[in-house]
C-alpha cells in the first residue's frame, strides 16, 4: 500500500486566475480534515526558492471562496528552468518537512512539476487553472468560465455603443497561443468574425464578409481577435485600408479578464479538483494532473499529458460562423 503523507504544500504559479482561492481552500481543508499539515508557498516558484514558505490553518483559507486573484501570490519565474534553482526549492521543502506538493497552474506550471518530479522524485500533483483553457488533459481549467464571462460582460457593452455609433469594433481578447477564450466569446457574444492562431485567416475575406453584412442592412460589427494570432490594432489597421468608409475601433480587454469574483463553474471546478488533488497525494498518487472529462473529474499521468497540444473544437467555430451572418 503507498504510504501516507503527513505534511504537504500547495502554490500558485504563473499567471493568476478566477477560482485559484477557492482550490488553495479546498486543498487547505482536504489536508485539515485527513489531519495532515500544509504549508502555503508564496509567490509561486519564486517563493519556493526564495523560502516564501508558512504553515497554513483551516482558519488561513477563511473567507476566500468568493475572491478572484490567489492570497498566496504568483510571479512568473524563468529562474525555475534552471536545476540548481529547483534544487533550493527542494531544500526548502525538506527544511518543513514537506512530502508532496499540490501545484495550481497552468501549462509553465506543469512543465515546472515535471522537471522537479523527474530531478527530485519529489511527489506532486497539478491543477489546472488558467483563463486561456490551454492545458492538455483536461476539459477545463479553473478560471476559464469566469474570464468568458468578464469578455461577455464587457463586449455586450461595447456591442451597445457600436450599435449607437454603426461602428466596427475590433476587441482583443486574452489568449497567448491560442483561441479558447475567442473562440468562446465569439459565439456567446454573436460576433460577426473571430480570428484565432490555430486558424489562418484571410483579411480580404473578412473585409467581404462584413461588405456583404452592410449590403444587408447590418449596421455594426463585432471582430474577436485573440492576442496570439495577432494584435487588435494591426487587425483594424488591415480592416481600415479595405474598408475606408467604416467607422472602426478598437478595445483591447487586457487583464481585467483575469480579475474578478470566480464563476459558480470555476469555484466548482476549484473544489472538485482541489480537494481530489489533494486527497490522491496525501494516499500516495502523485504525478497527476487533476481535471475533467465529460463533467467528472478525471486524473490523467502528467508524463503522458505534458507534451500534448489541446486542440481548439472547429465545430464550435462553424456554429459561430453560422450564427453571425
Ligand atoms: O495566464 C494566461 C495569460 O493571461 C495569457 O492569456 C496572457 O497572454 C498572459 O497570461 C499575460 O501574462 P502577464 O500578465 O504575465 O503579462
Amino acid at each position: 500500500m503507498a504510504k501516507k503523507l503527513n505534511i504537504i504544500g500547495v502554490m500558485t504559479a504563473g499567471g493568476d486566475a478566477p477560482g485559484m482561492n477557492p482550490a488553495i481552500r479546498a486543498v487547505v481543508r482536504t489536508a485539515v480534515f485527513h489531519g495532515v499539515k500544509v504549508f502555503g508557498v508564496e509567490k509561486g516558484w519564486y517563493g519556493a526558492i526564495n523560502d516564501h514558505i508558512h504553515e497554513l490553518t483551516a482558519h488561513s483559507v477563511s473567507g476566500i471562496i468568493n475572491r478572484g486573484g490567489t492570497f498566496l501570490h504568483t510571479k512568473r519565474c524563468p529562474e525555475f528552468k534552471e536545476k540548481n534553482n529547483r534544487h533550493k526549492a527542494v531544500i526548502n521543502f525538506r527544511k518543513y518537512g514537506i512530502e508532496g506538493l499540490v501545484v495550481i497552474g497552468g501549462d509553465g506550471s506543469m512543465r515546472a512539476s515535471v522537471a522537479l518530479i523527474n530531478d527530485f522524485k519529489l511527489p506532486i500533483n497539478v491543477v489546472p487553472a488558467s483563463i486561456d483553457n490551454d492545458i492538455p488533459g483536461t476539459d477545463f481549467t479553473i478560471g476559464f468560465d469566469t474570464a468568458v464571462n468578464t469578455a461577455m460582460e464587457a463586449i455586450d457593452k461595447i456591442r451597445d455603443t457600436a450599435d449607437s455609433h454603426e461602428r466596427l469594433f475590433v476587441i482583443e481578447v486574452m489568449g497567448r497561443h491560442n483561441g479558447f477564450i475567442a473562440a468562446d466569446v465569439a459565439l456567446v457574444c454573436g460576433a460577426e468574425i473571430v480570428i484565432i492562431p490555430e486558424v489562418k485567416h484571410n483579411i480580404e475575406a473578412i473585409a467581404a464578409k462584413i461588405n456583404k453584412g452592410r449590403q444587408r442592412g447590418k449596421e455594426s460589427f463585432i471582430v474577436v481577435v485573440a492576442e496570439g494570432a495577432e494584435s487588435g490594432s494591426s487587425v483594424r489597421d488591415k480592416l481600415a485600408k479595405r474598408l475606408p468608409d467604416m467607422d472602426i475601433r478598437v478595445s483591447v480587454l487586457g487583464h481585467i479578464q483575469r480579475g474578478g469574483s470566480p464563476s459558480a463553474f470555476s469555484r466548482e471546478l476549484a473544489g472538485k479538483l482541489g480537494a481530489t488533488a489533494a486527497e490522491l497525494l496525501i494516499h500516495g498518487k502523485s504525478g497527476l494532473l487533476v481535471g475533467t472529462k465529460s463533467d467528472r473529474v478525471n486524473p490523467v499521468p502528467l508524463n503522458k499529458v505534458g507534451k500534448l497540444i489541446k486542440k481548439i473544437e472547429l465545430e464550435q467555430l462553424r456554429i459561430a460562423e453560422m450564427l453571425s451572418v
